[in-house]
């Protein structure tokens, strides 16, 4: 491709991008009204931060959470099954390699990662990813079994119970505030990819 494709190719179809902010949207709604229903009935020896909870009370952070959680199932079908059909899921993100995902890593940690085309991803990125939408998924389910436990008995139980199911939804939200944590640091230190996911180039 000469310099000039390559500066005006897409690198990220709309699709891509619309998707990808409205979870955005969908993931900051459904964390802060999260927050404010767990501080109602806490399980864990703490409550979060009131100033960063949605919804005022438990009532009206419920509201928000229903909503904000069919903004999330809808849209991230949406960009798993293009994803999947168009076989950008595997060309993006397959195969990925544990040996040469520790290499990257351990570049990473060095400040060494190359991030020349931003057009592919590295193994650190790939395995990021993958990981956030497995993680989506864990927390679609268990949120399933914490809203309809009586309809979902089969994934109750998988789940260990309701309360357990309670846990793997805390824990899966954790690690999804992780991944945005260290994801807006990469984003930072490499500020093109921005641009390219919000023009598409
Ligand atoms: C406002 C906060 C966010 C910003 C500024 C942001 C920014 C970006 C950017 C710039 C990229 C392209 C990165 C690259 O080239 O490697 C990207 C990709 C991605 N982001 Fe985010 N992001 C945000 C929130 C999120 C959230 C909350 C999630 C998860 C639910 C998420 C999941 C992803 C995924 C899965 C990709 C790869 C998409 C693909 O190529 O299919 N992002 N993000």
């Amino acid at each position: 491709m000469s310099a000039h494709a390559m500066s005006t190719a897409t690198i990220h179809p709309a699709w891509l991008r619309l998707t990808h902010w409205l979870n955005a949207v969908a993931v900051v709604l459904l964390a802060t009204s999260g927050w404010r229903i767990y501080n109602a009935a806490p399980f864990f020896p703490f409550e979060l931060p009131r100033a960063l909870t949605l919804g005022g009370w438990l009532g009206g952070a419920l509201q928000w959470h229903f909503a904000a959680m069919w903004l999330l199932v809808a849209n991230g079908l949406l960009y798993l099954v293009i994803n999947i059909v168009s076989g950008r899921l595997r060309r993006q993100f397959f195969p990925l390699s544990p040996r040469l995902l520790l290499a990257d890593f351990l570049a990473a940690l060095k400040g060494k990662l190359a991030h020349a085309d931003p057009r592919h991803y590295n193994m650190v990125q790939r395995a990021a990813y993958l990981f956030v939408m497995l993680d989506c998924i864990v927390l679609v389910l268990s949120g399933l079994v914490l809203w309809k436990s009586v309809q979902f008995p089969l994934l109750r139980e998988l789940m260990g119970g309701y309360d357990s199911a309670r846990r793997v939804h805390f824990i899966a939200m954790a690690l999804l505030v992780g991944f945005v944590g260290v994801h807006l640091v990469m984003v930072a230190l490499v500020p093109r990819t921005l641009l390219a996911m919000l023009r598409g180039r």
